[in-house]
């Protein structure tokens, strides 16, 4: 567990003060794989890096497990360091060493005996998938090659907590994925507690818990992804939500609705948490004499849970259409109509994420 406790931290720059963080309160609980997002300046990095004490708070303490690392020998702090491992958005390994060293590092540091050092990186070097690389120099190897012996380097300790300063934000997108895969591979199988900063919602949403949003040096908001997603309360909150799950209907859509001889109605249907989309439309479309297109939409999972929305066209007589709205908004989805004046009724929980899918038609 991290706790920090009224945590802020004041540089002096050219006489100048910067208040990097101001009154942080905030705990990490152990098995979390908890993110800090924020804009450039935010105070994320600073704030990470008073857990390892690379920075010293000026106010306030982090208690790692109940222990404020600040107040121990420099023995007992070296001991205390090795429990926390860090990884880079530019990987910082050594270039003249080469993987498997880079790996060894901290281990050698610790004058750990030859064969123990042996077993442990190239158990590492096969959990990240670099078994091969082993020989090889950092300038060899692609960026999330690079970023796996850094997670190799951090985990040859023994760590019990990962911290990740935008460990993904130099790679691109693929790449990044199959990272976050590993990191969440990481907190589940060596049961590590992740501390992720990072500016890309998308980071959040595909491997953490929770999350806490930072804006000038403070926590602005924080909680469960689920709940931030589904009901982010800052504005700084919202864009970061948006940034992944916009809400916009399709002009396309739009320009359907202008052809006003149509024999259909257009709806929204917004899943929170709703076990699976599918069968409510499938059924709605068998139960009623009604045909359900979905035009777009895209259902993603955070945590387990869908969340998102559907656009459907749902065609036939108005008494069927009617019945089958009534159905669908029975079931624990929030259904609205679009019309060429937007999305009706209460449109606040709308979403919709853009990598959608069209045209899937489902038969009554
Ligand atoms: N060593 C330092 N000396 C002086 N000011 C600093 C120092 N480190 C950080 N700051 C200032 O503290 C504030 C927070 O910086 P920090 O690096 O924590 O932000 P960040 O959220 O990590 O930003 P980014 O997304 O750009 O990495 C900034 O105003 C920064 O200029
Ligand atoms: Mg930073």
């Amino acid at each position: 567990m991290i706790e920090f406790q009224n945590v802020s931290k004041v540089f002096n720059s050219a006489g100048k003060q910067i208040e990097a963080l101001k009154d942080i309160q905030l705990t990490v609980e152990r098995g979390d794989i908890f993110g800090v997002i924020g804009f450039s300046g935010a105070g994320k990095s600073t704030l990470i890096r008073t857990v390892n004490l690379l920075e010293y708070p000026t106010a306030g303490e982090v208690l790692i497990e109940g222990r404020n690392l600040a107040k121990l020998s420099e023995k007992h702090l070296r001991e205390a360091k090795k429990k926390i491992g860090m990884i880079f958005q530019h990987f910082n390994l050594l270039n003249s060493k080469t993987v498997f060293e880079n790996v060894a590092m901290p281990l050698r540091l610790g004058k750990v005996k030859k064969i123990e050092i042996e077993n442990r990186v190239n158990q590492l070097l096969r959990f990240v998938g670099l078994e091969d690389k082993a020989n090889s120099y950092p300038d060899q190897l692609s960026g999330g090659q690079k970023q796996r012996v850094g997670i190799a380097r951090a985990l040859v300790t023994n760590p019990s907590i990962l911290l990740c300063d935008e460990a993904t934000s130099a790679l691109d997108p693929q790449t990044t994925k199959s990272i976050l895969d590993l990191l969440k591979r990481v907190n589940e199988e060596y049961k590590i507690t992740i501390l992720i900063i990072t500016h890309e919602m998308e980071v959040i949403k595909q491997i953490c818990n929770r999350v806490a949003v930072m804006e000038g040096g403070r926590v602005i908001e924080s909680g469960s992804v689920f709940n931030i997603f589904s009901n982010p309360q800052t504005e700084t909150a919202r864009n970061f939500v948006h940034s992944v799950i916009r809400d916009e209907v399709p002009e396309s859509i739009i320009h359907l609705l202008e052809d006003d001889k149509r024999q259909s109605r257009i709806y929204k249907i917004d899943f929170l948490g709703v076990s699976s989309s599918q069968p409510i439309v499938s059924s709605a479309a068998k139960e009623f004499d009604v045909e359900i297109n979905i035009l777009f939409g895209n259902i993603t999972e955070l945590q387990g849970i869908p969340f998102g929305n559907l656009i459907v066209e749902i065609s036939g007589s108005e008494i069927e259409i009617a019945r089958a709205y009534k159905y669908i908004e029975a079931q624990n989805v929030t259904i609205n109509e679009i019309t060429d004046k937007g999305v009706t009724g209460n449109g606040s929980k709308q979403r919709t994420d853009y990598e959608g899918f069209v045209g899937n038609v489902v038969h009554g």
